[in-house]
């Protein structure tokens, strides 16, 4: 039998929440602000991550958006995620839906095409070269107002073949979903697949939002809904995926202890749970980092853990030729693995 970082390892898996400046390592972060001129508040990769020290998920977004100013060409937007996907192929990762947070570069000057032409220009590069398939997922900031997010959306039409969907992030307390009724509404409209961050650190309501208002496909992190009994119902019954990321939750405190953390009960309740790094230069672990510790902490059975990966697969906008071929070769790991 095979240990199970191997089994991890060897598993093809999805990434369906990852911030691509969320894998910005702080090595990369001191080389492009040496190659911009940009002077960073830290003297030394180690300063920078003693400063990852979070009281809750506010903290962190202060350090994010800092950290993201180093990204000024396309260029530089190209190599954060050309070293991701490498980062990812590492993990054995053959599927990534990736989200970015445009308005956090164009309210410093930076245009939008450099960053989803930066981007795609990468995951076009990384399919080619080594096999991993990868999407964008543009996020509005949600402690922006409407008017921003429309805007936003008027310029990512103009590059319409290179997005897949739109999702919501940022400081979910005091901004409800339904505050992005009419740009959801728009991009649903415009064949855009939707999903929106609800529930990490927000209540239930927002997660119904999310569902009714907003018409979300799949909820990014979702820990909250447990408070509600009619909602994991409903999320149980309409097979409605979440993007659990189990370190980020402990880094931003949304949970005290691994030991605790809800994965394992919205498992027990029948719910569809897939596992990702969401930040991992940030909060210390990529994609297999955050399946060991919850394999770990939550006692999970290698059974649990292929689910969890075949749920990835499920709750992705792979082709279903794509899938099939990715649950056979599931299957073919764990043949090997008996
Ligand atoms: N932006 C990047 N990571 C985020 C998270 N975990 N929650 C909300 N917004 C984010
Ligand atoms: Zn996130």
């Amino acid at each position: 039998m095979q240990n199970i970082d191997t089994l991890i390892k060897r598993l093809p898996k999805c990434e369906l929440h990852i911030h691509i400046e969320g894998s910005l390592e702080p090595e990369l972060m001191f080389a492009l602000a040496r190659r911009n001129n940009i002077r960073l508040p830290y003297e030394s990769v180690d300063a920078v991550r003693r400063a990852y020290r979070f009281r809750n998920l506010q903290d962190f977004l202060d350090i994010y958006y800092q950290g993201m100013s180093v990204l000024i060409t396309e260029q530089d937007f190209y190599d954060l995620a050309f070293t991701y996907l490498q980062r990812a192929r590492a993990d054995n990762v053959r599927h990534v839906e990736m989200f970015f947070d445009p308005q956090g570069h164009t309210a410093r000057g930076v245009a939008f095409a450099a960053v989803v032409n930066g981007l795609s220009r990468a995951i076009a590069d990384a399919g080619r070269e080594f096999g991993v398939e990868a999407s964008l997922i543009m996020c509005f900031l949600r402690h922006l107002d409407e008017a921003d997010a429309e805007k936003t959306l008027d310029s990512a039409l103009a590059f319409r073949d290179k997005i897949v969907g739109v999702g919501l992030d940022s400081s979910e307390a005091g901004n409800p979903p339904s505050k992005f009724k009419h740009v959801f509404a728009r991009a649903r409209d415009a064949g855009l697949f939707v999903t929106a961050h609800a529930g990490e650190e927000g209540p239930p309501s927002y997660v119904w939002e999310a569902l009714d208002v907003l018409g979300v496909r799949r909820i990014d992190h979702g820990n909250r809904s447990l408070e509600d009994a009619a909602l994991v119902g409903r999320l149980a019954r309409e097979k409605m995926a979440l993007t659990v990321c189990p370190l980020s939750n402990l880094r931003l405190r949304v949970v005290d202890d691994l030991r605790r953390h809800p994965l394992r009960r919205m498992m027990d309740k029948g719910l569809v749970v897939t596992v990702n790094s969401d930040d991992p230069a940030y909060f210390g672990g990529y994609v297999n980092d955050n399946y060991r510790a919850v394999f770990d902490a939550l006692s999970l059975t290698r059974e649990e853990i292929v689910a969890i990966v075949r749920n990835g697969f499920a709750a992705s906008l792979m082709t279903a030729q794509a899938n099939a071929d990715a649950l056979a070769e599931i299957e073919r790991v764990l043949a090997e693995s008996k």
